[in-house]
Formats: C-alpha cells, sequence, structure tokens
C-alpha cells in the first residue's frame, strides 16, 4: 500500500507544556460543546501533562466531565489492575480521581479476563452501544505504533491481543521498577476501530519521537508505521513541539 494519501494536518508548538495546554484546551471544547461526549483515553507519559491540565481546568475553570464516558486505547495482558503500572492505575492517578467522572464509565479493556476474545469483542460492543467514540487522543510509539498496534498491524484490524514490541517493551520499563518485568502481550483497540472515532487528536513530544513523526507525516502510507493511516482520516491533527517535529520541514 503506498498511495498518495491528504497531508494530515500538524500542529507544531514550542514546548511539552504548550502542546498540553492545547490538546486539553480541545478535550475541554468537546466537553463543552457536548457534555456527554465519548472520549477516546490513552496513557503514557506523553499524556501526563494533558491529563494535568484537564484536571487544573476542572479545579479552576470548572470543566465537567460528569456527563462523559471514556473508553482507553489498550492496557497490558496478565497484570493485575492495581500492578503500579497498569493502565487503569495510571488512569486513576493522572485523571479519574481528580476529577468528576462516573468511574462505572470509565472504560479499560481488560486484560485478565478469562476469555480475551470475548473482551475484545465485547469492547467494541461497548463503544457502539455508547454512541461511538467523539474525540479519540493517541500517543504514538518511537516505532509508529498507536495503541499497542505496531509496525506490520493491519490497517483493518480490532480490538486483539497483540505481542508487543522488544522496543515498546523496553519504553514500558521504567515504569516496572523494581515490579517485574513489562509483559508480552497487549490488548488494544484496533487499527480500525480507532479510525472510527469522529475525530482523532495525536500528541508527539520530544526528540524521541521524531522520526516516527516524521514517517506518519511524510513517509509511505504502510502498516510498517502504522500512525500513517491517520492521513486518511478526515479529522484528524497532530499536536507535537518542536522537538517531536524536528524532521518536519
Ligand atoms: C504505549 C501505549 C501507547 C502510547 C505509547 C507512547 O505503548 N500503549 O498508547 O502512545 O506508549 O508512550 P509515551 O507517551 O510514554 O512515549
Amino acid at each position: 500500500m503506498n498511495q498518495i494519501a491528504a497531508a494530515p494536518r500538524v500542529v507544531v508548538l514550542d514546548h511539552a507544556g504548550a502542546v498540553a495546554a492545547d490538546v486539553a484546551g480541545r478535550i475541554a471544547d468537546r466537553l463543552r460543546a457536548r457534555p456527554s461526549a465519548v472520549l477516546g483515553l490513552a496513557t503514557g507519559e506523553t499524556m501526563r501533562p494533558v491529563h494535568g491540565d484537564l484536571v487544573r481546568r476542572h479545579r479552576e475553570e470548572g470543566l465537567s466531565f460528569a456527563g462523559a464516558a471514556s473508553f482507553n486505547l489498550d492496557d497490558y495482558v496478565g497484570l493485575p489492575e492495581r500492578h503500579p503500572a497498569s493502565f487503569r492505575r495510571f488512569m486513576d492517578e493522572t485523571l479519574f480521581d481528580h476529577v468528576d467522572i462516573d468511574p462505572a464509565r470509565t472504560h479499560l479493556p481488560d486484560g485478565n479476563a478469562a476469555d480475551l476474545g470475548r473482551e475484545a469483542m465485547d469492547y467494541e460492543a461497548a463503544i457502539a452501544a455508547a454512541g461511538g467514540i467523539d474525540l479519540q487522543l493517541l500517543g504514538i510509539g518511537a516505532n509508529g505504533h498507536i495503541a499497542f498496534n505496531e509496525p506490520g498491524s493491519d490497517f483493518a484490524s480490532r480490538t486483539r491481543v497483540v505481542g508487543l514490541a522488544a522496543s515498546t517493551r523496553a519504553a514500558g520499563q521504567p515504569s516496572f521498577a523494581g515490579s517485574g518485568d513489562v509483559p508480552v502481550l497487549g490488548i488494544t483497540m484496533g487499527i480500525a476501530s480507532i479510525l472510527e472515532a469522529r475525530r482523532i487528536v495525536l500528541v508527539a513530544t520530544g526528540r524521541g519521537k521524531a522520526d516516527a513523526v516524521a514517517r506518519a507525516v511524510k513517509g509511505p502510507l504502510d502498516p510498517a508505521c502504522p500512525a500513517s493511516i491517520l492521513r486518511t482520516h478526515p479529522d484528524a491533527v497532530m499536536v507535537c513541539d518542536r522537538a517531536a517535529a524536528a524532521g518536519l520541514s
């Protein structure tokens, strides 16, 4: 697959703090326009300051999540929910515990489900039953992955169990400090599932993401760089700091 696709919209801001403020502002705008918005959320260090800015807006500006629902992209398989590195715990500690979202309406795929194939199907069904995702936040892996859709993932993929790339496991290892190794499997929304979101905001900060961003924006439209598919989405924007945008002319 190598056809020309429309260039994605790229917004380049001076530093990571400006990126977080911009992205949180996009979520706040959506929530104000549609208090019952269905948010697609993401984990990772890139999201920490975004969540921080959302918490600040909740406290200082009255931004409310009371009517909203959320669906996260992914989690590890086989990690206890309260493990320090579980994505549920990250979401609770960086966002959910500090805003007025109804915990019952926050969803992550359950990497401890007895039947993971069934869990994947149920997760897709729950998103559909909620009316689909209004705004999906995405990070990007240094290898171009989105969620846990590693290079080579089919653009038509749906929510499923996947093997994690060695580089993804290495990047995740610091959050496991002293508590074991990064699991070898994850459960993730698929690329086709992600593309069904009505709006997508990819967030990239730091020099370590510059190659992946350049490939996503200017490289071939190819599963070797899963994020390249965002160029085909009618309402996707990449918000980057200068460091992450270093490979764009
Ligand atoms: C993990 C997550 C992705 C995230 C990526 C980048 O692989 N599954 O959703 O985009 O990490 O994380 P970070 O923001 O820490 O670089």
